[in-house]
């Protein structure tokens, strides 16, 4: 009888990709106790950012919640540019030198003493960084590399995989809006700010609420399908210029329910179910509407039994509605909408939610020049 156990089949199993990349280092430090840290950084061309996405630590993770401009790191910006991986087998030595980047100094403060990076590609098209990390110099030999490669390319594959399964679903939604009338305020500029405020909440609220950043990243891409329901309402409706009767509120207010009905068919359509953090889509969607004090729609449910990536996109929502132009209003000011969310905070907006991005306008504002409004809203 041949009792060999295969290394991985921890991987074959259905599980989250962060319990993958878990069970991926848990494999490789049986072979290669000394490596102490995996950590995957994902690229977002649209703003350049690299940003922490999941990480595997026998300690603590030095880098939470961490994002930088590639732009600023030369030397990973370069890894990425030839596609090649890099060894750092004494850190130790490299903290005193000047042209350092401040991540790689936190790395070795951290006690870190060896790194091997590596980009990640699919189809040739740069999608983020695997970072292998020892607290003992000199580790990464060539016989050492050779093998962390294959789990590298295991893992990228694994990433790609559940990367591709959002854009999938992203697209697939993005495609149903345009066949039918959804358009202007739902797409667009509202979507890129009010998922950039919605993840700057998030970021703020991580240490309190103990958030990993995978689930904020999630936030990150889910939150603008949360008006996808809205496809579902009629033009005459939606693009009213004026105020809606109690009817056509009714009809309007629908559009959670109806947008976590789309969500569940598509997902049922694609086979994407069991994609990781796939409630919070449904969360997202469902009950962006409701209030605090459970005066909201479609449920009525209040407090924090309204799920926290919903109370945070009702809060990036709000202040995306107020502050841009709709059929129904002009934009209004920050300093207005401002005043406006500080009297929703704690009745119908969610009080830390609300502090969270008022405390935070100098990002806010960065985000509101680089999405500026284009003629549609
Ligand atoms: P939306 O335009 O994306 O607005 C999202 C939420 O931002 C609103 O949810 C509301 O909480 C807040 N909001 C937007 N504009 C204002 C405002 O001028 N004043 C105040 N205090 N809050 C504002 P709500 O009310 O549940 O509306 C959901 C959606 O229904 C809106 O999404 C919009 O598409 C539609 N809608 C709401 N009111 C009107 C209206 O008077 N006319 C038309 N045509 N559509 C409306
Ligand atoms: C840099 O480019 O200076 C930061 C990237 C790194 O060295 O890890
Ligand atoms: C990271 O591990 O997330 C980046 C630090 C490094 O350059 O190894
Ligand atoms: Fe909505
Ligand atoms: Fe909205």
């Amino acid at each position: 009888m041949n009792k060999h156990r295969d290394i991985l089949e921890e991987l074959n199993k259905h599980a989250p990709l962060k319990e993958k990349i878990i069970a991926a280092h848990k494999s490789i430090s049986r072979i290669f106790p000394f490596i102490a840290r995996v950590a995957i950084t994902i690229y977002d061309p649209e703003t350049t950012l690299l940003k922490t996405y999941l990480h595997s630590s026998i300690d603590g993770n030095p880098l939470p919640h961490y994002q930088v401009p590639l732009d600023e790191a030369p030397s990973l910006k370069e890894l990425a540019e030839k596609g090649l991986p890099r060894v750092i087998n004494n850190l130790l030595t490299i903290e005193d030198s000047d042209n350092i980047h401040e991540h790689t100094r936190r790395i070795a403060r951290s006690g870190f003493a060896a790194s091997y990076t590596l980009p990640m590609f699919n189809n040739g098209v740069f999608i983020g960084f695997i970072f292998f990390n020892s607290y003992e110099t000199d580790v990464f030999t060539e016989m050492v590399l050779e093998q962390i490669d294959v789990y590298s390319h295991i893992i990228s594959l694994m990433v790609v995989n559940e990367l591709a399964s959002i854009q999938t679903l992203t697209a697939a939604i993005k495609t149903t809006g345009h066949i039918t009338h959804l358009r202007d305020p739902e797409t667009g500029s509202h979507m890129d700010r009010m998922s950039r405020y919605s993840r700057l909440i998030a970021i703020s609220l991580a240490d309190k609420h103990r958030l990993e950043d995978s689930y904020i990243e999630h936030i990150f891409m889910f939150s603008p399908l949360h008006d996808i329901g809205k496809i579902g309402i009629p033009d005459h409706i939606l693009m009213k210029p004026g105020e809606l009767d109690e009817n056509e509120k009714v009809i309007m207010q629908s559009h959670t329910r109806k947008g976590c009905e789309m969500i569940d068919e598509l997902l049922a359509n694609f086979g994407l179910e069991n994609v990781e953090y796939i409630d919070v889509l449904r969360n997202i969607t469902k009950y962006h509407h409701e209030s605090i004090n459970g005066e909201g729609y479609p449920s009525g449910i209040k407090g924090e039994e309204i799920p926290l990536e919903s109370r945070i996109v009702a809060v990036a929502d709000v202040f995306d509605a107020l502050t841009s132009s709709r059929p129904y209003k002009k934009a209004w000011s920050n300093e207005d909408a401002i005043a406006t969310l500080k009297s929703m905070a704690g009745e119908t907006l969610d009080q830390d939610c609300v502090n969270a991005l008022i405390e935070n306008m100098d990002q806010v504002e960065l985000i509101q020049q680089q999405f500026k409004e284009n003629s549609f809203g």
